[in-house]
């Protein structure tokens, strides 16, 4: 078989950014507003202090309004659900995100569920998990968490309509399996969510015309787990010992392997790591519009 086509989700993000940098001129010019995004990092996790650098460059650059708040390591519960409260409250900020994993001391869920479910840029809320499983819309839509939105957007692009293909989702964290699962049943995919302990996992995911790998594991899926022609959508991003004693960074899946069965593969780096940024974005867009009861637009 012909190498598998490369899913380049740097370029994908990209453009999406930039129509991203086009509504929010349309939203100024129109209605005088400015969509403002806050992120919130507790403690010096590396990876994570990265991350928020680089989500605040984008933020900028796409005209938006960009808050940052760093606490320290050792913050207490209380000290952040009152920066929470203030944050909710804060008519400047219409999109709250708070970067995990949370230190030992502090309940991930607690501070989740404190977020104004209108302002929950992530949706991890659980007002938006519920509205996504129950299928919400018009002004009951879901805020979708960043990353599955961002490999909806990659896959619809690639294979166009989804109905009726089978898709396997390996991993069932909320911040990927779980909404990713219920992403894929929306567009009428007949979905299994597997994972560490599925019985004869790569059985299972010769099944998938559509392969989700959200493991954390690298490199675990390997080329004899694809079915020939599959789109494998690889949102692991694992750093692991290369040669030299330098480090890289590996998927789930073992790509090189994989190019040569899967029909479209998203390469690591490159693939769904930009894509997530620039979901935040449009959520942020998308949950200014619904705040000012002004239509929100289509990315
Ligand atoms: N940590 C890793 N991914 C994410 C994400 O999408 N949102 C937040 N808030 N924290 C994360």
């Amino acid at each position: 078989m012909a190498d598998a086509k490369i899913i380049d989700g740097k370029a994908f993000a990209a453009a999406l950014r930039g129509r991203i940098a086009t509504a929010v001129g349309e939203i100024k010019q129109a209605h005088g507003l400015t969509p403002g995004l806050v992120v919130v990092l507790v403690g010096e996790n590396p990876a994570s202090q990265v991350y928020v650098r680089n989500k605040a460059r984008q933020t900028e650059e796409v005209g938006m309004a960009s808050f940052e708040h760093k606490l320290p390591a050792d913050t207490g519960q209380d000290e952040l659900m009152a920066l929470i409260a203030k944050l909710n409250k804060d008519p400047a900020i219409n999109g709250i995100l708070v970067q995990l994993p949370l230190p030992k001391q502090i309940d991930e869920q607690a501070v989740i569920a404190a977020i104004d479910p209108a302002k929950d840029v992530d949706g991890f809320h659980v007002i938006n998990t519920g509205r996504l499983a129950t299928g919400g819309s018009g002004a009951s839509a879901p805020l979708i968490p960043c990353t599955p939105l961002g490999c909806l957007m990659m896959l619809k692009d690639h294979l166009g309509d989804l109905t009726g293909m089978p898709a396997v989702v390996v991993g069932r964290s909320n911040i990927v399996g779980k909404p990713m699962a219920q992403l894929l049943l929306r567009e009428h995919c007949t979905v299994t969510i597997a994972h560490s302990r599925t019985r004869d996992l790569p059985a299972v995911c010769r099944g998938a015309e559509i392969l989700i790998a959200a493991v954390g594991r690298p490199e675990m899926i390997r080329g004899d787990w694809i079915r020939p022609g599959a789109t494998v959508i690889d949102v692991g991003i694992n750093r692991i010992e290369g040669e030299g004693g330098k480090t890289r960074l590996v998927g789930d899946v073992a790509t090189g392997e994989a190019r040569s069965i899967a029909g479209a593969i998203t390469p690591v780096p490159g693939g769904v790591g930009p894509m997530t940024i620039a979901c935040l974005l449009a959520n942020t867009v998308t949950a200014t519009c619904r705040q000012a009861g002004v239509p929100a637009p289509e990315f």
